[in-house]
């Protein structure tokens, strides 16, 4: 497969969990996400390890600060050979340009996403921090603020994917977690999709954690996903 849809996130507390979990998992079949905790833990030597085994790997750090150290993070991220890195849209336009700069000069570069509005965010979480409005309306306008900015895509929930696509047309990516198959236990995400679904409704990349690395055959697991995701995407050809 050249261009996996999975990401799988390897949320677990060290290297060596890391590194036992992506010797099970195909490099060409999946992508790994390295969040803040494995990253805190671990560090930009696993980070450079499973780059040189060959993985495809999304730095789910989610940078925020004023322009220039946000640029430099991201440069870091290039520097490490990342495929994916991200930033807080809510850091604005020139936050996100800067950022964009960065990894343009450098002599790898990773896809550059935004997340827009965090989903463990409720109205009343919103408001408090003076967000008011619909969460959904807020993601699509700071969305709008990373295409601006000359970003890959976003990071967004599948329930949002339909309306991004058709704002933001086919070249923008929409990473999506809350991912589960229609077989599987739904864990703590409370609004989830069937990776077929995120597919159909236009996601890019599906970011997609404990149905893989809880399985007992993550390997298996992730075959069974690919296979749903390859069907649903010969019937959108069809
Ligand atoms: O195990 P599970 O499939 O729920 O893991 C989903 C991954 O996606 C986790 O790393 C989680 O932090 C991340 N994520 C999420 N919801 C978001 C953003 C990120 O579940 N809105």
């Amino acid at each position: 497969m050249n261009d996996p849809k999975v990401i799988v996130a390897l949320d677990v507390a060290s290297a060596e969990e890391a590194l036992a979990l992506a010797a099970r998992l195909p490099a060409q079949a999946c992508r790994l996400k390295v969040g803040k905790e494995l990253f805190t833990a671990a560090g930009p030597s696993l980070v450079g390890t499973l780059v040189e085994r060959g993985h495809g790997v999304f730095l789910d750090l989610k940078f925020h600060d004023i322009p220039n150290t946000t640029a430099q993070a991201c440069a870091a991220a290039a520097r490490l050979g990342v495929w994916m890195v991200n930033v807080h849209a809510l850091g604005g336009t020139r936050m996100m340009s800067a950022a964009r700069e960065a990894i343009e000069a450098s002599s790898h570069r990773p896809k550059l996403v935004a997340v827009t509005v965090l989903t463990s965010m409720a109205v009343p979480d919103l408001d408090e921090i003076g967000l008011a409005g619909d969460p959904e309306a807020a993601a699509v306008r700071l969305a709008g603020l990373a295409q601006r900015s000359g970003l890959d895509g976003v990071v967004c929930s599948a329930r949002e994917a339909r309306a991004m696509r058709s704002r933001f047309g086919a070249g923008f990516a929409l990473v999506t977690p809350g991912i589960r198959p229609a077989d599987a236990i739904a864990d703590d995400q409370a609004r989830i999709a069937t990776p077929a679904s995120a597919i159909r409704d236009g996601s890019s990349y599906l970011v997609i954690g404990r149905p893989i690395t809880r399985a007992a055959d993550p390997a298996a697991a992730l075959a069974a996903i690919n296979a749903e995701i390859a069907s649903a995407t010969k019937g959108q050809a069809a």
